[in-house]
């Protein structure tokens, strides 16, 4: 069901308020740590601070509103955390040994805005400063070695990083649906679903929640790949931010390559319907995140 007007704009400030707290925690994050070398802050800075849509951290705050009624600190660090490990995958994503691509978030990517040493140390500086955040600025030890081990598990070799070896193998193969669903799962999915639960862990969720809320960032995740595929192939450069049609011309395995463009669409409303109905035992409480997954089907960027 499409929801009205009004709903839609309560829904936009307050994603818009998510994103203004994370660019705040970013940047106190990072300038609390002003032994980072000259050379590494500007790319990082440059990286990190672009216009991303931050969704993955939305993801955290808005969890951890649901399940204990308020963003506490824990959250405001785990959602810095998960944006500095996208913001890196980004970067290698676009680098000329994997996708080559030129622009991101409406600019140069990096290797391109620097070289492609300072990006590469660049992302592998981000990778290691969002742990290092978590360990040491999570208050409660165990929570922050919760946290740890599934943002390491969701971004490591049995996650993102899995999903784009395999992304990177079946680049000019043939992948059916079930292997295309393993890339995207792994390659994207993952993160999605470890926001959601590192939301879940930092408002204090029980075990029963914590699997509500897998589930939801799983499908949201997987919906949001292949919305990402759809725009690739009917979005503009301009709307992107980063350059259309590069997945056909490099002979990526994408949805609407494997099973067409109106069934990518169809699967991405029907995997939509299922993250909301994960949702349904936090009632009311999830409306923020329900709405979410109506905004991402419909996203134009
Ligand atoms: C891009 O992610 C990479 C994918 C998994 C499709 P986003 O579309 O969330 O990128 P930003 O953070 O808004 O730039
Ligand atoms: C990237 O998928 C997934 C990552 C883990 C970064 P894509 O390669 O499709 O993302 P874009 O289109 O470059 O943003
Ligand atoms: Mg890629
Ligand atoms: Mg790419
Ligand atoms: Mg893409």
């Amino acid at each position: 069901m499409k929801s009205d007007s009004k709903t839609q704009k309560r829904f936009e400030r307050d994603l818009e308020r998510k994103v203004k707290l994370v660019n705040k925690t970013l940047g106190q994050v990072l300038s609390r740590r002003d032994l980072i070398s000259k050379e590494l802050r500007t790319p990082i800075r440059y990286a990190l601070m672009g216009p991303g849509k931050r969704i993955r951290s939305a993801i955290v705050l808005w969890c951890c509103e649901m399940i204990s009624g308020k963003v506490n600190r824990d959250a405001q660090i785990a959602a810095a955390a998960i944006e500095m490990v996208h913001t890196y995958s980004l970067i290698h994503d676009d680098l000329p040994a994997m996708d080559d691509d030129d622009y991101r978030r409406g600019r140069l990517t990096c290797h391109k805005k620097f070289d492609e040493a300072t990006a590469i140390l660049a992302g592998d500086a981000l990778l290691t400063l969002a742990f290092e955040v978590l360990a040491k600025e999570i208050k409660n030890p165990a929570t922050a070695a919760r946290l740890v081990g599934e943002l390491a598990e969701a971004a490591g070799p049995a996650g993102m990083v899995a999903g784009q070896m395999a992304d990177l193998d079946f680049e000019n193969k043939n992948a059916d649906e079930k292997m295309l669903r393993y890339i995207h799962t792994n390659k994207t999915a993952k993160m999605f679903r470890c926001a959601a639960v590192m939301g879940g862990i930092c408002g204090g969720a029980n075990e029963k929640q914590l699997k509500r809320l897998r589930e939801y960032g799983l499908k949201i995740g997987l919906g949001f790949q292949i919305a990402d595929d759809i725009l690739d192939v009917c979005g503009t450069s301009k709307q992107l931010g980063k350059t259309s049609g590069k997945d056909a011309r490099q002979g990526k395995q994408t949805y609407p390559v494997v099973v067409g463009l109106d069934k990518s669409r169809g699967l991405a409303k029907k995997i939509a319907d299922e993250a909301v109905v994960a949702l349904r035992p936090f009632g009311e409480k999830a409306a923020m995140l329900r709405l979410l997954v109506e905004a991402l089907l419909n996203r134009t960027k």
